[in-house]
């Protein structure tokens, strides 16, 4: 019986997909109260083979600083994800919106369109005339429901959507040169334990910009956790004045080092 349970505990904790399994669903019977509206495995881990900046430091200070005062105006009011717009803390809106603001970043890439809220929240922090290209796979009046955005989002050329998939070689190269000139990119696309790793690998042929930002949002899914930890470049994790699934901000500087 022993034995059995050795080969069964062997099994379980070489493989991966297993352990996440059984973290799933015993996260959701932890708790004296599970009556929360989205529970998810994550984990808690020492910190101390992570590094910062002052530039990351002072960004991220002042950013908390607007962020708690600022209230976002974008997007309609009567969508499922509306009245997650200015939930401060929980949502990741109104910290991003505000590190636009506190870099005064001229030009954003967005990887993850969805409804546009993302898209529109960093609009309201840029200073015009500010550039936002947002990447998806599915065309923002494509999505079967109702997107935040209208037509006239697109009308003065401020915020410019493509489609396509940046993990992909040939498609990056041909946006190598918006994503070099981007200020901040704010990555927040299919974490399927897949597409945001391949996309690190594509960070690396990035050029160096002194002061140019990764946000990367989903920080605490247990299958961000390796992706973050092994990210070598200045970073802080400011899920708590970001998105509760975890928000981390990483300094591009001298390019990204993982
Ligand atoms: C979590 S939503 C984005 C939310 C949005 N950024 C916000 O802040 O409200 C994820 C989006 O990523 C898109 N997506 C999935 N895989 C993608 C990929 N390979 N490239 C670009 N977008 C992708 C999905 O279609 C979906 O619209």
């Amino acid at each position: 019986m022993k034995n059995i349970l050795k080969k069964i505990f062997r099994i379980i904790s070489l493989n991966k997909e297993y352990s996440r399994m059984i973290n799933e669903t015993l996260s959701k019977k932890l708790l004296r109260d599970n009556n929360i509206r989205d529970i998810r495995p994550s984990l808690i881990y020492s910190l101390d083979d992570a590094e910062s900046s002052d530039y990351l430091f002072s960004i991220i200070s002042d950013a908390i600083k607007i962020a708690y005062k600022l209230e976002l105006k974008c997007g309609k009011k009567n969508l499922s994800d509306s009245k997650f717009l200015n939930e401060f803390p929980g949502e990741h809106y109104k910290i991003l919106s505000s590190i636009v603001k506190a870099t005064n970043a001229k030009e954003v890439v967005e990887i993850g369109t969805y409804t546009g809220l993302g898209t529109l929240s960093i609009k309201e922090g840029i200073n015009p005339p500010g550039k936002i290209t947002t990447y998806d796979l599915i065309g923002w009046d494509k999505l079967g429901f109702e997107s935040h955005f209208t037509k006239d989002d697109f009308k003065d050329g401020s915020i410019k959507q493509i489609l396509g998939d940046l993990s992909e070689n040939i498609f990056f190269e041909e946006n190598l040169e918006t994503l070099n000139r981007s200020d901040i990119i704010f990555m927040d696309a299919s974490k399927d334990d897949n597409f945001e790793y391949k996309m690190l690998k594509q960070f690396l042929k990035l050029k160096p910009k002194i002061g140019k930002l990764l946000i990367l949002d989903d920080i605490k899914f247990i299958n961000m956790i390796d992706l973050w930890r092994s990210i070598k470049s200045p970073k802080f994790d400011i899920s708590s004045f970001g998105h509760w699934s975890g928000t981390g901000i990483v300094d591009l500087s001298e390019g990204l080092k993982i």
